[in-house]
């Protein structure tokens, strides 16, 4: 019988895909901590009215949205809205740092490093206006990425797209820019022209980019303000050590930004190369209905920052390996193995099969000692302790064994182990 495929664009994760992303949020939690972050977590599934509003313009996003109950509600194809929305309904006190993380869901084309379900995690500021803000939380997320190991290979664009009236000037001095030459723009760009202008800033086709380069540039339209907070975050930036590039043409997928927003892009992972992008968004906790917050955050893709780490070690290799002879010892095996699994070893048995077998398995399994049990073993209430390395062995009490044994792991006590 024919089995069921996986859905396309959900990928399957093993072992090794799972450390690495442990590994990158143990990393990313720990350094959010020095930074003043706190972890929190919002739900997957939100009303899709939460993620219409937030991205009123971004129909690509709207289109890329998973629905359900007859489109009422959405699983969440980023975090932030998720996050607004906890705000609004929470009230913490302001200002306050999140970090959280976990899967989202976006109908988009699968290829390399671009899935339908991708894990992120994320950064979020509210209640803290421009400038040294800014600055910190893009040299929290290089000093994160440096942590991981992957900044040599990644390189960050800064841009400011200023505020919603200085956009809506720029907007205007770009239509009328690329009117007179709208036949030549993509097909995508024509539609953007329409939609949202600022999008084809950052047309993927060349021979937009082309046409972009005698562009107005969002720079001119920006007043003092804007100007000041930009600059002075780039001023500490440098200070701090941390190298950028300014790209006027960076406007950013998501349309709740205004003000500074960076991406990182790192070599070698194809088209899909943006593993870590934010800025900020200082109405959109207004717009969805709450009280007037600054605010600004970023998000790193988990699967492409794990496509860029080094080769992780293999897993550890037992503590012991355990071998028994049939009937009894292997009863009594069974449960000491068990036992001292729950205190935390990590210990080999496979019972199947000759005791030679269960010996040459155990040796080779990496363990350094083999913990044997046969009838004389139970009939005296033993154990023999076999070094895997030298091949020395000797018999002890049971009971004596077990004191010998390091604090390893979460212990539990006797009294709660008694009933096993
Ligand atoms: P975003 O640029 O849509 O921003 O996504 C952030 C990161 O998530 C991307 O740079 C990329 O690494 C990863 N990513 C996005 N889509 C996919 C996909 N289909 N497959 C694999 N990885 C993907 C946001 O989501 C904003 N909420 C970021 C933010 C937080 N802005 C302010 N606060």
């Amino acid at each position: 019988m024919a089995h069921v495929l996986k859905v396309r664009g959900f990928p399957d994760h093993f072992a090794a895909a799972i450390a690495r992303r442990r590994f990158l949020l143990e990393e990313a939690y720990s350094l959010a901590s020095c930074f003043g972050f706190e972890p929190v977590e919002a739900p997957i599934v939100e009303r899709s009215e939460l993620f219409k509003r937030a991205m009123a313009l971004s129909a690509a996003v709207q289109k890329e949205m998973y629905c359900l109950e007859g489109g009422e509600l959405a699983l969440r194809p980023e975090g932030t809205a998720g996050l607004v929305r906890m705000l609004i309904e929470e009230k913490p006190p302001l200002p306050c740092r999140w970090i959280c993380s976990g899967p989202m869901f976006r109908h988009e084309r699968p290829q390399k490093g671009r899935f339908r379900q991708f894990h992120q995690v994320s950064a979020e500021i509210f209640g803290e206006e421009g400038g040294d803000s800014d600055a910190e939380l893009i040299f929290f997320a290089v000093s994160f990425l440096k942590n991981i190991g992957v900044y040599d290979k990644a390189s960050l664009q800064l841009n400011c797209i200023g505020e919603s009236q200085e956009r809506a000037n720029y907007i205007q001095k770009l239509i009328q820019f690329l009117k007179p030459i709208k036949n030549r723009l993509s097909a995508e760009s024509q539609e953007r022209l329409l939609r949202n202008p600022l999008r084809i800033l950052d047309s993927k086709s060349a021979s937009d980019q082309e046409l972009l380069q005698k562009a107005p540039l969002i720079s001119e339209s920006l007043g003092r303000e804007s100007q000041g907070r930009f600059q002075s975050a780039l001023r500490t930036l440098k200070s701090l050590g941390v190298s950028f590039q300014e790209n006027p043409f960076l406007v950013r997928g998501l349309d709740y930004y205004n003000g500074m927003v960076f991406e990182i892009k790192a070599e070698g992972l194809g088209a899909q190369d943006a593993i870590l992008a934010g800025g900020r968004y200082d109405s959109l906790v207004e717009d969805l209905g709450g009280r007037c917050a600054p605010a600004l955050g970023f998000a790193a893709g988990l699967e492409r920052l794990a496509l860029l780490l080094p080769e992780r070690p293999p897993p550890p290799p037992p503590h012991f390996a355990v071998a028994a002879s049939k009937g009894r010892p292997q009863e009594e095996a069974f449960k000491n193995a068990l036992l001292l699994r729950a205190r935390g070893f990590r210990v080999f048995f496979k019972f199947q099969g000759s005791f030679a077998k269960q010996m040459a398995k155990a040796a080779a399994s990496g363990a350094l000692k083999a913990l044997i049990f046969g009838e004389r073993e139970i009939a005296e209430k033993k154990v023999t302790v076999k070094d895997l390395k030298t091949r020395k062995e000797e018999a002890v009490l049971w009971s004596a064994f077990e004191k010998t044994l390091p604090p390893c792991g979460p212990r539990l006590s006797k009294k709660r182990l008694s009933g096993i």
